[in-house]
Order: C-alpha cells, then structure tokens, then sequence
C-alpha cells in the first residue's frame, strides 16, 4: 500500500520519511515545495498519479521559536491546523482514501478526576483546554476544532501526540528544549517518545485497525523536574536548573496559557501497539543524548 506523508519537510514528516515502514506500506513524502497538497485539485490529481491509498497529514502550525507565535499568526495557524485537515479528510472521504491527522494532547489540562492523578484523559473525554473551555492556548484552541470538526468524517483517524522526546539533539525534541531552557515551567505530564509513535502509528495504519481517535503517549506521567535531575545527573544540562516560583512570573514570560495534562493510552496498547514505560523510554533517549 501506498502511504503519503505530507508536510515531508517538517519534524514529523522528516521522521516518518525516515522511518522503516512495515513490509507492506510504501512512504510517499510529499512537501509543498513539490507538490501543493494545500491546494484541492493538485491533491485530488496526486492521490490519483501517485495511486495513494492512505494519507498521514504532517503539515500544520506548531509556531517557531515556540507555541506562542500561534498567538501571532493566527490567521495562518487556523488556516493550516482547522481549514487544511478539514479540505484534506473531505477530498480523502469522497476518494475513499483513509486519512490520518496528527492531533496533540495539548487540548487538555490537568487531570479529569484530581483524586485520581495518574488516571488520564481518554479519546472519549471532551477537551477542557480549547475555545469552548478557556482560558487556553491558540494553537490548542485550533487543534481541538479540528477533531470536532474531522472525527465523523468517514476514513478519518486521528493520532494525538503529546511533547514528543527522542536520542536526537533536534530543537524540537523536549529533552533538547528542556536543556536550553534558562527557566523552566514545573509540570507534570504524559509524553511520548517519538520513534514509539511512528512505529506504533504505521503499525496501526496497516493493520486496518478502526477508524477513530487514538491517544498515544508513552504509560506513567513524569515532571519537568524529574526530566531536568536526569539531565543534569547525565551531564547533558550543564547549567544549573532553576523554576518559574509563580504562575503570574510565568505568564510574563510566555504569551500563552500552556498545557499540562495526562491522557489515557489504553486504547492503542489494548490493541497491541505497546509504548513503554515513560522513564525506561527516557532512559534510552538521554543515553543516545549523551554520546
Ligand atoms: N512537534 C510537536 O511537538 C507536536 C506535538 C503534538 C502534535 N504535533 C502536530 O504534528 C503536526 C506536525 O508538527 P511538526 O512539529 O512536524 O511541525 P513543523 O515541523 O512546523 O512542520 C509543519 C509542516 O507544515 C507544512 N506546511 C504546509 N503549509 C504551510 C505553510 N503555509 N507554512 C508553514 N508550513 C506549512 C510544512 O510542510 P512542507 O513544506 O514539508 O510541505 C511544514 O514542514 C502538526 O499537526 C502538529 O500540530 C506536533
């Protein structure tokens, strides 16, 4: 089966073009700069040259240096991360082609039961972090209306990543971020390793598995804090850590709200997608970091 990857180019595209896909799947990146795939009839003509049987869709708006340029370019960030998916999982649908968007955690905040604190969010729970429920972030505000917007669209998945971590020192990657970092915002959350995930995800795709929502982090919850001792016990942190002490010397630092959340993955490793433990995945990575 052929497997686009749009949005080829970007962190996530990058990695999945890299990856080694099942024995049945073939990876076709694609990247605006070759193809146009925002543009209707050029990916309605390419599903057909390219004879495209499924589409993992990688373009979106994260903001560069950070998540709060969504708060600045919001036009272009609704654009790519609501109006895209929606143009992309409709042409998908009529074609009969199934769709796979990647979606974020980040719509969430907290717990649902703060009596139960290791018990996440699963795919069924509304989002709390969003437009209907603020105060939130821009860029999460648009990924909830995205779902909303694509989950019932017939042949649509949607794979929700959550501050992806990897060996690589990629700007991108949580553990770089974390050791760059003059101050550091204490939260605990769900993650993901990133390998796991597209590993996990092409799995998934080729094994017909139904459509619908699927959370995919890592099990266990794990701090900023505890991520930032192992760092600096590794030395891969030389400096000195040290915390925003109160939410109002944070939010004078950072131009949106930011999510921390912990989400139920259940779902996908009853299905026999397994993701590890978050700290022996963390394990793994920081010793890739440090040689
Ligand atoms: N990175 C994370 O921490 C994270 C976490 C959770 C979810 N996600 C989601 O994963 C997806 C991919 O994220 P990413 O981190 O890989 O993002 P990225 O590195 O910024 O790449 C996004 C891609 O979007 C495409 N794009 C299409 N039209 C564009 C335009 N007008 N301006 C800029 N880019 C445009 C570009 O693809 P081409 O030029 O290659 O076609 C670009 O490479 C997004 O939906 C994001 O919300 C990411």
């Amino acid at each position: 089966m052929r497997v686009a990857i749009l949005g080829s180019s970007g962190y996530l595209g990058r990695n999945y073009s890299r990856a080694k896909p099942p024995a049945e799947v073939v990876l076709v990146p694609v990247d605006r700069a070759k193809i146009d795939y925002t543009d209707k009839i050029i990916f309605k003509r390419f599903l057909k040259q390219e004879k495209i049987d499924k589409i993992i869709n990688c373009a979106g708006f994260t903001g560069k240096p950070n998540v709060d340029a969504c708060e600045q370019f919001r036009d272009l960030c609704y654009q790519l991360n609501v109006q895209l998916p929606v143009m992309l999982a409709s042409v998908c649908s009529d074609e009969k082609k199934m769709f796979f968007q990647i979606g974020s955690g980040c719509i969430y905040q907290g717990v649902p039961d703060n009596n139960y604190p290791d018990q996440g969010f699963k795919e069924t729970d509304a989002p709390n972090f969003c437009f209907h429920h603020p105060p939130c972030s821009f860029y999460s505000g648009t990924k909830a209306e995205m779902e909303e917007k694509i989950k019932d669209i017939p042949g649509t998945s949607i794979w929700r990543l959550r501050m992806p971590f990897a060996g690589t020192w990629d700007d991108r990657n949580l553990l770089v971020k974390l050791v760059g970092y003059e101050k550091i915002l204490e939260a605990v959350n769900s993650i993901t390793h990133l390998g796991e995930f597209i590993n996990n995800t092409l799995k998934l795709l080729a094994s017909e598995a139904p459509d619908g929502v699927y959370n995919c982090t890592n099990s266990g919850v794990v701090s900023n804090t505890e991520i930032v001792d192992m760092l600096c016990k590794r030395n891969i942190r030389l400096k000195k850590a040290s915390y925003f002490q109160t939410e109002k010397e944070a939010s004078l630092a950072m131009r949106s709200p930011r999510s921390a959340c912990v989400l139920d993955s259940s779902k996908i490793m009853k299905m026999g997608f397994g993701f590890r433990n978050v700290f022996e995945a963390l394990e793994d990575s920081l010793r890739e970091l440090a040689t």
